[in-house]
């Protein structure tokens, strides 16, 4: 069955950002449909149909687009842990870049010409200078961040070759849950600040703090946590530009407001009504001391910005893990 030429296909769309960019576009009545590597359906995804597959296999890509008939492909389908792209960089390169080549490659022979990139605030480096602009030098430092910006590269060529127009959306830390308490991040899978220390509170196992003599006014380093609701936002607000007729871009997706790990651990502490457990460790090879955004440029090119804070992230997070019983 093919679908109106208005669907939009999301890869990784049964995932925790990818699903929240489904439900999003579905909510705001679009016509979604998911290519994941996980079994998907039902609320998850809101109801868009789903295909299972790779995006590293152009017979996976080509099946959903010949299915799905989109106009545009929302491309989040990717791995994202640092710590492991420095173990495995080839995993990270046949993921991320690789499979955003066969996914362009299938674009290229099918109807679909608008491009949303899953792109990562790692493309930096730890030498960027905070608020980093999109026009700061990208030096990666890890092969997760090459992946992407590796991918990023490709975009301009298949833009002149074959008419593809596109956003490259580099995510800053993305964090929190839906508001209903429904759909979050699965904490046991997860290595990142917030699901981590709201684990250890939970289960009173001390959670490691990556230093605290930084420079910086509490010593403990800084990050740009920007809600998953308010990436998913950016994400419809990108396709709707594409849709008008926007030229290609690439734009950061932070809240250009910093926080520090006391913060954050302060923030969960508030509505734990508890302390997070902590023990003070060195400092994580490749850590940066600061990392925020300069998120000027969406706002002025998607009529976007990030509408919720660190305490929303923190209490729709807490109640979602409150809710589905992994505390
Ligand atoms: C945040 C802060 C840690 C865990 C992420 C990922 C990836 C990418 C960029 C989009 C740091 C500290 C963490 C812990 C800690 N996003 N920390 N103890 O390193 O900023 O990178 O964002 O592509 O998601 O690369 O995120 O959550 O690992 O660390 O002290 O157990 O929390 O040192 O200061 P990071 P993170």
């Amino acid at each position: 069955m093919t679908r109106a030429l208005s669907a939009i296909l999301v890869t990784g769309g049964a995932g925790y950002i990818g699903s929240a960019i489904v439900r999003r576009l579905a909510a705001a009545g679009h016509e979604p449909a998911v290519l994941d590597l996980q079994p998907c359906g039902g609320d998850l995804v809101a109801g868009a149909p789903c295909m299972q597959g790779d995006v590293r296999s152009a017979a996976d890509v080509m099946a959903a687009l010949h299915t799905f008939n989109p106009q545009t492909v929302i491309h989040v389908a990717g791995i994202k842990s640092v710590a492991e792209s420095m173990a495995y960089p080839a995993r990270y390169f046949a993921t991320n870049t690789a499979g955003t080549l066969t996914v362009l490659n299938a674009m290229a022979a099918s109807g679909a010409r608008s491009f949303v990139f899953s792109s990562s605030a790692a493309v930096y480096g730890a030498r960027a200078a905070s608020p980093i602009g999109e026009d700061a030098p990208t030096r990666p430092e890890n092969p997760y961040g090459d992946s992407k910006l590796q991918a990023e590269r490709m975009l301009p060529w298949f833009a002149q070759a074959h008419g593809l127009r596109y956003f490259a959306l580099r995510y800053f830390n993305a964090a929190g849950a839906s508001p209903d308490g429904r759909f979050g991040e699965n904490w046991d899978a997860a290595v990142n600040l917030i699901p981590v220390a709201m684990r250890g509170t939970v289960r009173g196992t001390p959670m490691s703090v990556f230093g605290d003599d930084w420079p910086t006014a509490d010593g403990t380093a800084i990050r740009d946590y920007i809600h998953v609701d308010d990436l998913a936002d950016g994400h419809l607000a990108a396709v709707e530009a594409l849709e008008a007729g926007a030229a290609s871009g690439v734009l950061n997706l932070g809240t250009g407001i910093g926080a520090s790990v006391h913060d954050v651990l302060t923030a969960i502490e508030r509505v734990a009504g508890r302390a997070v457990p902590v023990s003070m460790v060195d400092r994580r090879p490749g850590d940066p001391a600061a990392v925020w955004a300069n998120a000027g440029r969406a706002q002025e090119v998607l009529g976007w910005e990030a509408r919720r804070n660190l305490d929303d992230i923190i209490a729709d997070a807490w109640r979602f893990y409150a809710a589905n019983g992994q505390p």
